[in-house]
């Protein structure tokens, strides 16, 4: 069998997902929406071969853990059954940026291996039965597989074949940018599924988070048609900090922030009222990202890359669909 590469970008939700209606097919208790982001890629290889029996997975040239080989060979298995096939695969993947720190690994990462493990088996499959596939790996991923602005559409059929993602608008559309602010590489403390499930069980805010969802999406859907970045920015930190009170009211308490983000919420604030188009998105870790307007990218890096401590900035615009690279 063929060996298959795949790159996908990473995506930044500006109205977030947090919460599951269905663990065993993944599927959100909130729709999402996001922004596909170019300069932050996984690329991954599959290799399905005859006689091998288990899988193997390499992240970024090192033996991923039995954890992470686990989860990505429970997702073979769906990809194994629609193909008819039965081998164990060889899968390579490689980030480009630090993996586990909140910077949406699993999105790429497993809307690359959802591109590339359909190849390899032979599967000629549409982009939404990609994201379909791709948010049993993880919820994010579903929006990775697409470029631009992208929905993730909530659904409400049981087997979930209408929780998928759907492209909004191609990049060209309107060109944004984002900084993304390393304040630390550490591994997070509590990952994203398993944070958003104590959540869900534990806050007693969180029949509030599921009701007012499908309004910011609204509002955020009409800001991009609009191209109105103070209307986008305002709904989005509106979904972050909704999302992080959320996550701060689970028992016990989930906090992905570290001092610096601190610091950086309230520069990019100070910043805003002196007239610079820039908002803060974070997930669950503890960078921070600044959403702006092209033609601020250079002064805001100039203004906070003085801030001491952050590690570092990545600059970037909307990116494209996940797609599938020449050998
Ligand atoms: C904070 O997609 O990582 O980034 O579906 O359990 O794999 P699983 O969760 P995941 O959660 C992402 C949460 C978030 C917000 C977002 O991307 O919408």
């Amino acid at each position: 069998m063929k060996k298959t590469t795949a790159l996908a970008h990473a995506n930044i939700a500006l109205v977030k997902y947090w919460g599951k209606r269905d663990s065993r097919l993944n599927l959100p208790a909130v729709g999402s929406l996001s922004m596909t982001l170019k300069a932050l890629s996984t690329t991954t290889s599959v290799e399905f071969q005859e006689g091998l029996s288990i899988d193997t997975l390499s992240i970024n040239g090192s033996d991923a853990g039995e954890k992470q080989t686990r989860r990505a060979s429970a997702f073979l298995d769906l990809i194994r059954k629609d193909a008819g096939i039965q081998h164990g695969a060889i899968i390579e993947s490689v980030n480009n940026f630090p993996t586990g720190a909140g910077l949406a690994s699993s999105a790429s990462g497993f809307a690359a291996l959802t591109v590339a493990a359909a190849n390899a088996a032979g599967l000629d499959l549409s982009p939404t039965r990609l994201s379909e596939l791709s948010r049993q790996g993880s919820g994010s991923a579903a929006r990775s597989i697409f470029g631009g602005f992208v929905e993730m559409k909530l659904g409400e059929k049981a087997d979930g074949s209408d929780s998928i993602a759907v492209p909004l608008h191609p990049a060209e559309h309107w060109p944004l940018a984002m900084l993304i602010l390393i304040t630390s590489e550490a591994e997070k403390p509590i990952g994203s599924t398993e944070g958003m499930n104590l959540t869900a069980e534990t806050s007693p805010y969180y029949p509030a988070w599921v009701d007012t969802s499908p309004d910011d999406i609204a509002i955020a859907r009409e800001a991009i048609v609009a191209r109105d970045i103070e209307k986008l920015g305002e709904i989005s930190e509106f979904s972050c900090f909704k999302m992080h009170g959320l996550a701060m009211s689970a028992n016990p308490a989930i906090i992905y922030w570290n001092g610096l983000s601190v610091t950086l919420i309230h520069e990019v604030r100070r910043l805003r009222a002196q007239g610079i188009p820039a908002y803060v998105t974070m997930d669950a870790g503890p960078q921070v990202k600044v959403l702006t307007l092209p033609e601020y990218v250079e002064k805001l890096t100039g203004l906070l890359s003085e801030i001491k401590g952050i590690r570092q900035i990545i600059s970037t615009e909307l990116g494209g669909d996940a797609r599938i690279l020449p050998e």
